[in-house]
């Protein structure tokens, strides 16, 4: 996570993500690790029950989560920029006749005007102030009565957020709140556990998600909390931000799925 530090999205197009760019197979094993008892599944169900309908899952990676919305969602396109990902997404979910993954970015999705249900952005992109235009299309490709959900890890919550602040000394985590709740999101803090096989699992993991420093004073505090042998787990707070475009008359010459598109009347219901 030290790389957010150097990201400020409005002035990159594709914000760098050296943990799954380059070490793909250390995230696979996080991915794996990740929410082991499925308290970030079970709130984004309660958010927005995807069964039946059209999921856009964006900054997807490698896919990790495309099949699980693929079990009851009627279509998914997972959206990812980086080439390489972007195809080894789409190696995962070949044999799911619901799934599609498209090269795209936030600022620009691949996805018509009122297409989608249900908007997911794990770890991707929404990091806070400057991801304006990636919410602006959010809104437009969901239908009136769809709803964006942005996982992302929750900076306050220990041990794991502090080991980020440690590499994190100017994110803001009240100023990141405040932007979300000021674009009209509500917020759910989630406790979860990740779960690894071992111990040297989870140090593959922290080394690629910390600085040297950070990541050998969390794999000491891990192993701290981790006495025997064998299985190894940590508690991991996320935050999950949800947002429903609204529903309702839309009136000739107004727009409600682009409030901020040129052009636009500026009596056009704001959604921001
Ligand atoms: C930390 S990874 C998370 C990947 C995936 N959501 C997961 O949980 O496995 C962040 C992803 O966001 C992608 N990304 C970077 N800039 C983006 C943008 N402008 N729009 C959409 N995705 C972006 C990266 O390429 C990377 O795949």
């Amino acid at each position: 996570m030290r790389w957010l530090s150097q990201v400020r999205p409005g002035a990159a197009e594709v914000l760098p993500s050296p943990n799954i760019w380059y070490y793909q197979q250390a995230y696979e094993v996080e991915n794996r690790a990740q929410d082991v008892d499925g308290e970030i599944w079970r709130v984004l169900r309660e958010e927005a029950d995807w069964t039946g309908r059209d999921v856009l899952d964006l900054g997807c990676g490698d896919g990790y989560h495309l099949p699980f919305f693929a079990r009851d969602a009627r279509s998914v396109l997972g959206v990812e920029p980086h080439p390489p990902l972007a195809r080894d997404a789409g190696r995962r979910v070949r044999q799911l006749g619901n799934v599609q993954v498209r090269k795209g970015r936030a600022q620009r999705l691949p996805a018509g005007d009122a297409s989608v249900d249900v908007v997911h952005a794990r770890t991707a992109y929404f990091f806070g102030p400057g991801c304006e235009p990636g919410l602006r299309e959010a809104e437009r490709v969901l239908r009136p009565g769809g709803s964006i959900l942005i996982v992302d890890l929750d900076v306050t919550s220990e041990p794991y957020g502090g080991w980020m602040r440690a590499d994190l000394p100017h994110y803001d985590p009240p100023a990141v709140e405040r932007f979300f709740a000021a674009q009209g999101f509500g917020c759910r803090r989630v406790a979860t556990r990740w779960r690894f096989a071992d111990l040297a699992a989870a140090e593959s993991v922290l080394k690629i998600e910390f600085s040297a420093k950070v990541a050998s004073r969390a794999i000491g505090d891990v192993r701290r909390m981790n006495p025997g042998a064998g299985e190894v787990t940590v508690p991991v707070g996320y935050r999950v931000h949800c947002r429903d475009k609204p529903t309702g008359l839309v009136l000739p010459g107004h727009s409600a799925a682009s409030p901020d598109a040129p052009g636009s009347s500026s009596t056009s219901p704001r959604i921001e």
